[in-house]
């Protein structure tokens, strides 16, 4: 049988980053003489490009915000190694005694990696950490041993400093559609259960990053899958995830609709907007829910944005925007839905005609509830990175009043167009990451039957997203 040939490792973008920011370090130290040299005396004669260039090494990362994280991680890792080595040798002449001394250094190195685990900064925080403390303990002797220290300290700092230059000055190494693969660093146990995303296509799902993300900050023993499900398929899926032991799963499109009359039991919700985005299985029972509608509701809340007795105008009449009208219409706001497509507005307004008033998409009619809303969402697709289309003009946005706030359910591209516009004529603008967001600590609460911290969340999935 002839096997496929192994395809060579590519030589990305953040490896010539790498290897530049490691070449800039060097040529800092070297030209200068700073190359361990006793004669120099003090901090200067201690020093050399080594500590620089690991940090570049561990440091360089895909895009400069993830670089300035992993650098705080190893600063932090030094100064605790370099603190927790430095208040060790004031143990004197204890440490004379060799096994004491072997004692004493593993003892250490477990203080420092475990302080790197309290503060959730495990990786380069522990590796960074360990080195100084040895070689202050086990290496040089007497003061040169804090000008070791201060010395490793400075030269991290050049090395941070130098990673962040260097990616600042190179290009991203990927662009947000060319993302492929993503390492999600998941831990696996035999006791670890199972929940996934459903949709068609489904690759391309934020989801799986952000669970896992929230999943290990909490320390719960699950892992986010990411599975393809064709249309039409939802029952077959659904024995197949009861049989294979799921806990649960969310669906995106187009299964949101297919999967209610699958389901054992509804939430209101998912009976109120007609469709089910989270499945929790439990005793060979399927629980439907939607978060959709009220994690939007949610981060309206973090926005400050109470839309009780206030006027929206919703753009757009799909799936997204039933979920947020209904919800909206249910918290007693007064909401117009402008669609291109008028039929399906009306559709949508039918479920809360009190509350939920149809409109047309043309330049005039956006123009004319531009200039009566307290809020305005869009959910049309709009703007979209990868799906095309954009507004023909924004001149409605120039109707609306002072102070109205602008919502786009999109996240990527993180500032649409409509409201790049908005945010120039002045008006408060958020973005949809609020709902994926909130959405996804309502899932995860469903799945897990844990209370989870929101706002704790958030600072985690904006850090990898
Ligand atoms: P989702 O499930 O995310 O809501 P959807 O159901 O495909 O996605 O809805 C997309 C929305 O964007 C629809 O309201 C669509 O209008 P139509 O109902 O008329 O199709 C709207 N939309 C997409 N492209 C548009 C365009 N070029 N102009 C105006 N509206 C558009």
């Amino acid at each position: 049988m002839k096997h496929p040939a192994v395809p060579l490792p590519h030589i990305g973008m953040r490896v010539i980053k790498t290897a530049v920011a490691v070449m800039v370090s060097y040529a800092l130290f070297l030209p200068f003489g700073l190359t361990y040299r006793e004669e120099l005396g003090g901090i200067l004669g201690q020093m050399g490009p080594l500590y620089a260039c690991i940090a570049c090494i561990i440091c360089t990362q895909s895009t400069l915000g993830q670089t300035f994280r992993q650098g705080i991680s190893r600063l932090i890792g030094v100064v605790v190694g370099g603190a927790l080595g430095t208040a060790t040798l004031l143990l004197g002449p204890a440490l004379e005694h060799f096994w004491l001394k072997t004692l004493i250094l593993g003892l250490v190195c477990v203080a420092g990696v475990w302080l790197c685990l309290l503060i959730k900064r495990p990786t380069a925080c522990g590796m960074a950490c360990i080195l100084p403390c040895v070689i202050l303990i086990t290496g040089v002797t007497g003061v040169t041993r804090y000008y070791y220290a201060a010395a490793r300290m400075i030269e991290t700092i050049v090395g941070l400093l130098v990673a962040l230059g260097v990616n600042a000055a190179l290009p991203d190494h990927r662009p947000e559609g060319e993302r492929g693969e993503i390492d999600m660093n998941v831990e696996l146990k035999n006791t670890t259960r199972k929940l996934c995303v459903i949709g068609d296509p489904v690759g391309h799902s934020k989801s799986p990053l952000i669970q896992n993300t929230m999943l290990k900050a909490l320390g719960l023993d699950y892992v986010y899958l990411c599975q393809p499900v064709p249309r039409g398929e939802c029952k077959r899926w659904l024995d197949c995830a009861k049989f294979a032991g799921y806990a649960g799963f969310n669906a995106t499109m187009p299964h949101k609709e297919e999967l209610v009359p699958l389901m054992d039991e509804l939430d209101g919700d998912a009976r109120l907007i007609g469709a089910v985005n989270t499945v929790c299985l439990r005793d060979g029972k399927a629980y439907g829910y939607n978060t959709d509608g009220e994690g939007f509701l949610r981060s309206l809340a973090d926005e400050g944005i109470d839309p009780a007795g206030k006027k929206v105008m919703v753009l757009g009449a799909g799936g997204a925007s039933k979920a947020v009208c209904l919800k909206l219409a249910q918290a007693g706001a007064e909401v117009t839905v402008c669609n291109r497509t008028l039929d399906k507005a009306r559709a949508i307004c039918d479920h809360d005609p009190e509350h939920l008033h149809p409109a047309g998409f043309t330049p005039e009619e956006l123009a004319r509830e531009g200039g009566r809303c307290d809020l305005l969402v869009n959910c049309t697709s709009l703007g979209m990175t990868d799906a095309g289309g954009q507004f023909e003009d924004f001149s409605f946005l120039d109707r609306l009043r002072p102070g109205v706030p602008v919502v786009d359910l999109i996240y990527a591209p993180a500032e649409t167009e409509l409201l790049r516009q908005a945010k120039k004529r002045g008006h408060r603008t958020s973005n949809g990451l609020g709902l994926l967001v909130n959405q996804a600590v309502l899932s995860l609460e469903y799945f897990t039957q844990t209370a989870i911290d929101a706002a704790e969340m958030k600072k985690r999935i904006d850090a990898v997203l």
